[in-house]
């Protein structure tokens, strides 16, 4: 039987690598001040239809539970984030700086970039309406990607502005009921022809308001009220990393200000990344009782995953990493029955001081158990064998052997290893 379709298996080699993923994210989010959260998998559906809206609404993994409850998985995290910090406002000092690192289902179509499930970084920022904020969540992204291995070579942040497209709409005459159609328009602006967009345009009724107009903004690159963002990020060195693109209007419905969204280079995947601000939701979600600004992105492992494979540098970071990860340090080779007993008395004792060990489970020839020492990665073997209380110490790299008490082996071993602590102090 095979997975669902959009689903995947992570066998250990593709869980090293959503692991590694995983970890650069909360390394780097760390180094920004960000603090972790989670929420839960199933939410109640009204939570998307009412806050996230636009196409996901569409795309909701939904079912009735036991209870006669509507329930969803979750798709995205913006609304139960918002759901979170209205609930507690009071609890937290501002700005909050969280970020989580969630798994999420779309009953989308599944094609190169996209699943039925997915992991997405998300950082936030609540409790602050300054530019300041946007841009030290775009340097968070970038940051994070370059962490990877890429480079300005490799990615660029398209920034852009709904504030901007709703100031340009209202001076037409656009009625505010009707921008997040107009948006709609402006997404597919450049992709469509004019005729199209004029139709298009037509149904809102604004005179004056033509698909000429619409392009001559979106191609005119203004940076209007982006430029405080570019400013902070020029002055951090960042500035090779962005540029205007307001073809960029985002597709979920709570966005207000600021938005922008991450793209490979070579242009052969969809967004990387995509985010801004949502300064109303929060009031929205508490019937108006919590009024703070807020802005987040989202970065899903899918493209990401992609760009990894395409790109030699971030692919031998990650290669490096995954490499580490081996199943153990030292492989216990039992050369004599005899001594099970004590070999499992010292396997016990080697764990216990935070070593990575492995052994036979059952009998096996000592050539056997080289080889598996091998395949498992270990970097020493121990043999208890004849020899005993006295043990046998092969560096499986070198061959090299030595002959050391049992006593005191945790110690000896530690500093003999190369790999890194299971837990970090
Ligand atoms: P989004 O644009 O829907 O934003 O998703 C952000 C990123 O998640 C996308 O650019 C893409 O890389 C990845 N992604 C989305 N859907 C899929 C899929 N079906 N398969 C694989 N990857 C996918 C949001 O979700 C917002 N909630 C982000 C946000 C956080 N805004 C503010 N805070």
């Amino acid at each position: 039987m095979q997975t669902l379709p959009g689903f995947r298996d992570f066998y250990p080699e593709e869980c090293a690598r959503r692991n590694y993923i995983l970890s650069v994210w909360r390394e780097v989010a760390r180094r920004y001040g960000f603090v972790e959260y989670d929420g839960p998998v199933l939410e109640p559906i009204e939570l998307y239809q009412k806050k996230s809206g636009g196409e996901l609404v569409g795309q909701l993994f939904d079912f009735t539970d036991k209870g006669g409850r509507h329930a969803a998985l979750r798709p995205e995290m913006t609304p139960t984030l918002a759901r979170m910090v209205a609930a507690r406002e009071r609890d937290f000092k501002k700005p909050l700086k969280w970020f989580c690192v969630p798994q999420f289902f779309r009953y989308e179509k599944p094609q190169r970039g996209r699943g039925r499930e997915f992991y997405q970084f998300n950082a936030d920022i609540i409790g602050e309406a300054s530019a300041a904020a946007d841009a030290e969540l775009i340097a968070l992204v970038i940051d994070v990607l370059r962490e990877f291995g890429f480079s300005e070579r490799d990615f660029i942040v398209r920034l852009s502005s709904r504030t901007a497209w709703q100031k340009f709409f209202a001076d037409a005459g656009g009625r505010p009921e009707d921008e997040y159609e107009f948006f709609q328009i402006v997404d597919k602006a450049e992709r469509l022809p004019a005729e199209k967009t004029s139709a298009a345009l037509a149904r809102l009724n604004v005179p004056g308001l033509t698909a000429e107009a619409v392009l001559a903004f979106l191609r005119g690159k203004q940076p209007a009220d982006l430029g405080p963002v570019l400013e902070s990020l020029e002055a951090r060195g960042l500035a090779d990393f962005v540029e205007i693109d307001y073809a960029i209007v985002r597709g979920l419905a709570y966005y207000t200000g600021v938005v922008f969204e991450v793209f490979d280079r070579s242009k052969n995947e969809r967004a990387l990344a995509g985010g801004g601000r949502y300064d109303k939701l929060l009031s929205l979600m508490s019937d108006g009782k919590v009024d703070l600004a807020a802005l987040g992105f989202g970065l899903g492992d899918v493209v990401l995953g992609n760009l990894i494979d395409d790109t030699p540098e971030a692919k031998a970071r990650m290669t490096a990493w995954t490499s580490r990860q081996r199943a153990c340090d030292v492989y216990l080779i039992v050369a004599k029955e005899e001594r099970r007993a004590d070999a499992l008395a010292l396997v016990q004792q080697l764990r216990l001081a935070g070593l990575r060990v492995d052994f036979p489970l059952t009998e096996a020839k000592v050539g056997k158990q080289f080889q598996a020492a091998e395949h498992l990665g270990a970097e020493l073997a121990v043999v208890v064998g004849e020899e005993w209380p006295l043990l046998k110490i092969k560096t499986l790299a070198t061959r090299a052997e030595e002959a050391v008490p049992n006593t005191g082996l945790a110690d000896w071993l530690r500093n003999r290893t190369t790999n890194v602590p299971l837990v970090q102090g």
